[in-house]
């Protein structure tokens, strides 16, 4: 698959088909998120892959969110800002945070490439998700995702948003290009 059709066909899925992933599908995804430009070097991600089908209602409840226990597979996202924070100080945080970002969505392209579908899940009790999964204290949760086949196939959508509403040339508001690029 080439980088515009996963990008174009990414979208979020909450209603998943029985049949169970591949694992290795899903471990490929997650080796992925090591490209990611990382602050530094220092590589603050952790994934944790679960499949312990237990695990994966208790985390579903503490999503508030049925549809992410319906699944086989549930990664959720970690980083351990202590070598970001040494080296940067509090902007430490704000690199780590970033470049989860950057690795996730990494991530999130292999996934679809491999044909499977996820949904970013942002809202979790944290503490809990954490005690459910042995994470250590000075290590955050950043996002849970349920793996899984799309229930009904969509088709790639066009864009959400207009380009004019996100692109700004030398001024912060400015949309026309100038002079300058004419040709
Ligand atoms: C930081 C973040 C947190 C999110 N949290 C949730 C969530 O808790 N539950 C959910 O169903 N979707 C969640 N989403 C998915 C968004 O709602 C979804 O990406 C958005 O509606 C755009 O749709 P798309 O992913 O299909 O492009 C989250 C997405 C992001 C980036």
């Amino acid at each position: 698959m080439d980088l515009d059709k996963a990008l174009k066909g990414r979208h979020s899925v909450h209603r998943f088909k029985s049949k169970k992933p591949d694992w290795r599908d899903i471990i490929e995804s997650i080796d992925s998120a090591r490209f990611a430009p990382m602050a530094g070097g220092n590589y603050t991600l952790k994934f944790v892959l679960v499949n312990d089908s237990e695990k994966i209602k208790k985390i579903a409840v503490e999503c508030q969110q049925d549809f992410v226990g319906t699944v086989h597979y549930v990664v959720v996202a970690c980083s351990k800002f202590g070598r970001t924070i040494n080296s940067y100080g509090k902007q430490g945080e704000v690199y780590a945070r970033q470049q989860a970002g950057a690795a996730i969505e990494n991530f999130l392209l292999k996934i679809q490439e491999f044909g499977l579908s996820t949904c970013w899940v942002g809202y979790f009790v944290e503490k809990n998700v954490k005690d459910i999964l042995e994470i250590p204290e000075d290590v955050n949760v950043e996002a849970v995702f349920p793996i899984g086949f799309e229930f009904e196939k969509k088709h790639a959508r066009e864009s959400k948003i207009d380009l004019d509403n996100i692109l700004y040339f030398n001024s912060y508001g400015k949309t026309k290009m100038g002079e300058a690029e004419k040709n």
